[in-house]
């Protein structure tokens, strides 16, 4: 075995001189893969200015660019500055309003939609109808819903067809008009497999003698009086205008449906109201809250608006097997709003959550 000293030697000087670079390669790998870390921590431009007034200038820009964004999406003009700024204020106090909710983790999220321009009045003058005087309802109006251990334990009409697409009413006090008008759609598929969208415009135009103010307002309960003595034709053959017209009486000369009765089911009482659901979809009337309602966006609502019916709605299904029993909810401001147009409202007993236990009603086929 031949070893010169020089390899050995060179070997040793190998081993010595890894054991120092090795450590020190490492150290600047750690320190390479750090740099863009702290850069990022110290970047001015992201953590916002240190000068406040520069800092509040750069989130009024970045505001300023979302409002941008959704008068681009909803397609929103205004005719002057003064609008502008108006609109652009609303939109700036909603949207930290907004935030601040999602930020508190409750059990529904809001969110910026085409109401976000909105002051409360506004919206509520534009959507939502004056509190209703809760009617005297007499007894042989109130269906009983005995208890019903078969009922299934969720249901969703969704899923049978007896739903049809999501409306708008736009700014026209209507709600009541589309709530009787689904209802109605909803019974015909049960009772014989067909349905066709219903005219909320001729009970609008028509329903007058029956109490209903048409775009000033109304009550699903109005809206079938009329129709169990004048029938209602398809949508198509009276068209939704979204304002008050004459009653075309050429139209409705053939009704394609008609309903025989209607009945309320018993007041503040959520046992007999899910027995009801469990058999058609029914017409309910709630208190809209605009902190909860005008954005509503996802999940179940638990907290109570309050018992001041100003707006008409339709339960087309529950669910008692979620930690949260919950009634699913068809409102008519369009698909865009809510869950594609629904809001889940937590099932509790009393006047409900915004009263929606407080005036249901149904049509008899
Ligand atoms: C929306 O903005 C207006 C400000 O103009 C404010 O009065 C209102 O309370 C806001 N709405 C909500 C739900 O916070
Ligand atoms: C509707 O159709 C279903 C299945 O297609 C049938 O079982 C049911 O009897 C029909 N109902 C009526 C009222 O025609
Ligand atoms: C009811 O809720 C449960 C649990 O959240 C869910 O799995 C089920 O799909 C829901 N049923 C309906 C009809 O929505």
């Amino acid at each position: 075995m031949m070893e010169n000293s020089f390899g050995i030697d060179s070997k040793k000087t190998f081993k010595r001189y890894t054991r120092f670079l090795l450590p020190i390669f490492g150290l600047i790998l750690i320190v390479f893969s750090i740099l863009p870390i702290l850069n990022f921590i110290n970047d001015p431009i992201r953590q916002g200015f240190s000068d406040p007034f520069k800092r509040k200038l750069r989130q009024k820009i970045s505001d300023e660019n979302e409002f941008q964004e959704f008068l681009e999406r909803y397609n929103k003009n205004y005719e002057t500055e003064d609008e502008y700024f108006t609109h652009f204020k609303n939109f700036l106090i909603n949207y930290s309003f907004i935030r601040y909710h999602n930020m508190l983790g409750k059990s529904w999220t809001l969110s910026i939609n085409k109401f976000a321009d909105l002051s409360t009045t506004d919206f509520q003058s534009q959507f939502l109808m004056n509190k209703i005087d809760i009617p005297l309802i007499s007894n042989k109006k109130i269906a009983t819903f005995e208890e019903n251990p078969q009922i299934p334990v969720d249901l969703d009409w969704r899923d049978t067809g007896a739903v049809l697409p999501i409306r708008d009413q736009g700014r026209c006090f209507s709600s009541w008009a589309f709530s009787a008008a689904s209802s109605i759609e909803s019974l015909q598929y049960i009772a014989t497999n067909k349905t066709a969208s219903l005219s909320p415009q001729q009970l609008v135009d028509c329903s007058g003698s029956f109490g209903s103010e048409g775009c000033y307002g109304g009550t699903p309960s109005q809206a079938f009086s009329y129709v169990i003595l004048n029938g209602i034709v398809k949508d198509s053959k009276y068209p939704y205008l979204s304002t008050n017209e004459d009653c075309q009486k050429k139209k409705i000369k053939k009704p394609y449906v008609k309903i025989s009765d209607f009945n309320y089911v018993s007041p503040n009482d959520a046992e007999s109201l899910l027995n009801a659901v469990a058999q058609q979809p029914i017409s309910v009337m709630v208190d809209a809250d605009p902190k909860i309602w005008q954005f509503y966006h996802s999940g179940i609502l638990t907290e109570d608006c309050g018992t001041g019916l100003n707006h008409a709605v339709v339960i087309v299904g529950y669910n008692n097997t979620d930690a949260t029993p919950y009634w699913i909810v068809r409102n008519s401001w369009g698909n865009w709003w809510g869950e594609e147009g629904y809001i889940r409202i937590a099932n509790v007993a009393g006047s409900g959550i915004c009263g929606i236990n407080m005036l249901p009603t149904f049509p008899i086929f």
